[in-house]
């Protein structure tokens, strides 16, 4: 087990460029099953008192149905040498194969028996508490939000307290 337990209040942050430097392994389920897909969107903060991770996952994402039937979820960043492994997660659809099988990810499990991933350098594990679908009518700025929307699809945005931190 190459991944230690850290506060997630003492994150680094260089942390918070997650993000943006970044991809991460989205992963939602449990141990008999999950799914975990690359996510380019998100960002880190505070809410309600508590360390929060904001992600946002399109309804016909496979993995979404995870997020919807599981109170965690987990963001695990992985080195640059699993460039393939996060290029498969981005383009291949769970309903079609087994992607940790395919990647050669080795899972573990926090809080709540949320799976990530021990190849990665930093993992947050996260407890929902709030989920909201983006709306047409709640778009403020539409030249911003009209590119990634041509074909609906719209985002449902969740925000997890982090309740558990892993760096390797
Ligand atoms: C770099 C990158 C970033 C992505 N970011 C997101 C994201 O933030 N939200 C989302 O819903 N899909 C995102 N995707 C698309 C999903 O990763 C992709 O559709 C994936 O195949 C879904 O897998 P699933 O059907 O097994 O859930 C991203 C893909 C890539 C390559």
């Amino acid at each position: 087990m190459r991944l230690k337990p850290v506060n997630a209040r003492d994150l680094s942050l260089e942390t918070l460029r997650l993000f943006t430097g970044r991809t991460p392994l989205l992963t939602a389920g449990d141990r008999n099953i999950c799914n975990p897909m690359t996510i380019g969107w998100g960002g880190l903060g505070e809410l309600w008192q508590k360390p929060v991770c904001t992600v946002y996952v399109r309804q016909s994402r496979y993995t979404f149905q995870f997020m919807e039937s599981h109170d965690y979820f987990t963001v695990s960043v992985l080195p640059e040498s699993c460039r393939d492994a996060l290029h498969l997660c981005g383009s291949k659809s769970g309903r079609d194969l087994d992607k940790i099988a395919a990647c050669g990810l080795t899972v573990r499990y926090g809080a709540g028996d949320a799976p990530f991933f021990d190849e990665a350098e930093l993992v947050l594990v996260c407890r929902k508490l709030y989920a909201q679908d983006m709306k047409p009518e709640c778009v403020i700025d539409q030249a911003a939000a009209e590119p990634f929307y041509k074909e609906g699809d719209w985002h449902r945005m969740y925000v997890g307290e982090v309740v558990e931190a892993y760096q390797a």
